[in-house]
């Protein structure tokens, strides 16, 4: 049985004196497959909710931070200069990177070796920014994110997936939370995993991350053009889900089955 998409992607609308630059309408949109986009700042929930959003869809979950995370953490194995975008680079487009969706959820591998848990530590998440904040890593790591939807109909989550990495997504979100409804989550998930940190350290590290993240010369985080805001700041993921699904389909974007 094959999936047959019912909607054709419209050109972009074009003012009296405007051309279409050809550069614009290759990489993104060519030969992709559906793409549903989730960018927001961090502990906002993406993650749950775009992982439970790809399975009631039966799309593949893309979880972009995991290829930054994990191009950190090879970074940090091989003990290059972080400071060095030269190396970071050749660290990125080195890496196999591998996600693998899997009864636990998903399982990220690098040159062939699990790195789910190492790509969470501390250290990783600390370092993040010197591969994050340097745009010819981004480059090699957007087109890496392009190779997935060639290969699978996504939800891509992220910082930059409306807004760089698929401009011409069928449907994008933005997903918000208040500053301290995102800290108590996130101090949750740390307790729950065994660790150790004070609502203040939390709220902390995620205002520093959310500034890093917002000002970035490439790729930083910001509401696409056309997105969805959400606030999940009194909503279950759940809800989010709900919603998320009820707009995609008002949208007539789904496939249906020949
Ligand atoms: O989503 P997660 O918290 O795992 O992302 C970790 C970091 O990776 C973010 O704080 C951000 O600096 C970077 N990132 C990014 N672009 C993305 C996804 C993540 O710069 N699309």
């Amino acid at each position: 049985m094959r999936w047959q998409v019912v909607n054709l992607k419209p050109l972009p609308c074009l003012r009296r004196g405007e051309f279409i630059n050809p550069a614009s309408l290759s990489n993104a949109t060519e030969d992709r497959l559906l793409v549903i986009t989730v960018d927001g700042p961090a502990a906002a929930g993406k993650s749950t909710v775009a992982r439970a959003l790809a399975r009631r869809l039966g799309f593949r979950y893309l979880d972009t931070g995991a290829l930054y995370r994990a191009v950190t953490w090879k970074a940090l194995e091989a003990g290059v200069d972080m400071t060095d975008a030269r190396q970071l680079t050749a660290v990125a487009q080195r890496a196999r990177i591998e996600l693998k969706p899997d009864s636990q959820g998903l399982r990220v591998l690098c040159d062939g070796c699990d790195v789910t848990r190492e790509i969470r530590t501390p250290e990783v998440t600390q370092n993040i920014y010197h591969v994050a904040d340097e745009p010819p890593v981004r480059k090699v790591l957007i087109e890496q994110q392009r190779q997935f939807s060639r290969r699978h109909d996504l939800v891509a989550e992220g910082r930059d997936q409306g807004t760089e990495v698929f401009p011409d997504a069928e449907v994008k979100f933005y997903l918000d939370a208040s500053v301290e409804e995102r800290a108590r989550r996130r101090l949750s998930d740390l307790v729950e995993s065994g660790k150790d940190a004070s609502l203040e350290e939390v709220t902390c590290e995620i205002t520093e991350r959310d500034a890093r993240d917002r000002s970035r010369p490439m790729g930083a985080l910001r509401k696409a053009s056309g997105a969805v805001v959400l606030d999940s700041t009194d909503m279950t993921a759940e809800e989010v889900v709900e919603l998320m699904v009820r707009e995609i389909e008002g949208r007539g974007v789904l496939p249906c089955r020949s």
